[in-house]
């Protein structure tokens, strides 16, 4: 309080709380299935009217109509800046992408929706018009070339799918504008991410959402991936849960800043039935593999994530028992 009177004081700390009170965090992507979910947990700890969604769909989703939306196409840069000087934005979460499977049947404008919104928004922070940037990587950086159990966080990465390729490149350009020019972007490899909030959106590993769904319908499920097919998983709840996390230690314990590696459980379909049957009763799977088989054949088995650990105290919560527990609640309540 140096040379300041009491006065002064007391308006610059009014000043300085107003300032913070007013920031807002912009969500890219937020009618999707981690979208809702981070959209409604963000509000709960920062306020709703602090927490701005946004999409390139017109109608916001009820599930998140308890605050701001904006209908905004990432790739639509000028209205992306209008959104974030008109509302003061510092901190945006981009998760706007085309998953694994989709990519696969619009590679060029996967690639183009992938890369495109991630430049977007790193200018926004190279230009010091936001502060800090979570984007997500994915499993999908591995390839066949990766060792596939406990995979490592630096290892061979020769991704097969434009997903993968486009994740990866994401990764090397964060990195870049962090060494380059200071932008605070941090970020995750997720695991396939199981909910019953909100569907998945085009995923290699949508099918261990889209099995409850049918079990619970009392329905058989016809699975597209082989019954052996063992693939990083996590709910939903750790996947939030970790996004906050990494977003609010103190920039000195990010380490890594492409992105962590981030490890849940690991299992394959056969594995999941029989926890949902064991659970629920009779329950019928047969396999027919289709073109997602070579992308999962692809993709690593296990992951280790002691990087995550050290660095920021990462913790696994949801085994399988659980995450199978929640599920079959969940979808039986909707
Ligand atoms: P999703 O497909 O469910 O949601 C993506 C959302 O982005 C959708 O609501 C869609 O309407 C929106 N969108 C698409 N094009 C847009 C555009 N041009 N402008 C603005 N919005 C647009 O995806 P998700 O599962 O929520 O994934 C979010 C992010 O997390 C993606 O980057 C994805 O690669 C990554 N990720 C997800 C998983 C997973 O298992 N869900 C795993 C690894 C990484
Ligand atoms: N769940 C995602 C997918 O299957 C992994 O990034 O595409």
């Amino acid at each position: 309080m140096t040379n300041l009177s009491f006065d002064d004081y007391f308006i610059s700390k009014v000043i300085f709380v107003e300032t913070l009170a007013m920031s807002k965090i912009l969500v890219i992507g937020a009618c999707g299935q981690i979208g809702i979910e981070l959209v409604l947990e963000l509000r709960k700890l920062y306020g709703s009217q602090t927490v701005l969604a946004s999409d390139i769909k017109d109608i916001c989703p009820k599930a998140i109509a308890n605050g701001p939306y904006h209908s905004l196409d990432i790739m639509d840069n000028n209205r992306l800046e209008s959104i974030v000087e008109d509302h003061d934005v510092k901190q945006v979460y981009l998760l706007a992408a085309l998953l694994s499977a989709t990519a696969e049947s619009k590679p060029r404008f996967a690639w183009d929706l992938n890369m495109e919104g991630l430049f977007n928004v790193l200018e926004l922070a190279k230009n010091n018009k936001i502060n800090k940037i979570f984007w997500p990587s994915s499993i999908a950086v591995f390839g066949s070339n990766s060792p596939m159990n406990q995979t490592p966080q630096h290892t061979t990465m020769e991704p097969s799918t434009v997903y993968g390729i486009s994740k990866l490149a994401g990764e090397r350009w964060c990195e870049y504008y962090h060494n380059k020019y200071g932008v605070d972007v941090r970020s995750i490899r997720y695991p396939g991410l199981i909910s019953y909030k909100s569907a998945p959106g085009g995923g290699t590993t949508d099918y261990a959402v889209d099995i409850f769904v049918k079990a619970v319908a009392d329905e058989a499920y016809t699975c597209y991936l082989s019954e052996d097919t063992k693939l990083p998983m996590m709910y939903m709840s750790d996947a939030i849960r970790a996004t906050i996390e990494i977003m609010e230690v103190p920039t000195s314990q990010i380490k890594i800043r492409s992105s962590y590696n981030l490890a849940g459980l690991s299992f394959n379909p056969k594995e999941l039935a029989t926890e949902i049957e064991k659970q629920r009763g009779d329950f019928k799977i047969t396999y027919a593999p289709d073109f997602r088989q070579s992308i999962a054949d692809s993709w690593p088995n296990s992951i280790d994530d002691k990087y995550a650990q050290t660095d920021w105290n990462w913790e696994n919560r949801i085994n399988l028992k659980t995450l199978v527990s929640e599920m079959l609640h969940g979808l039986s309540e909707d």
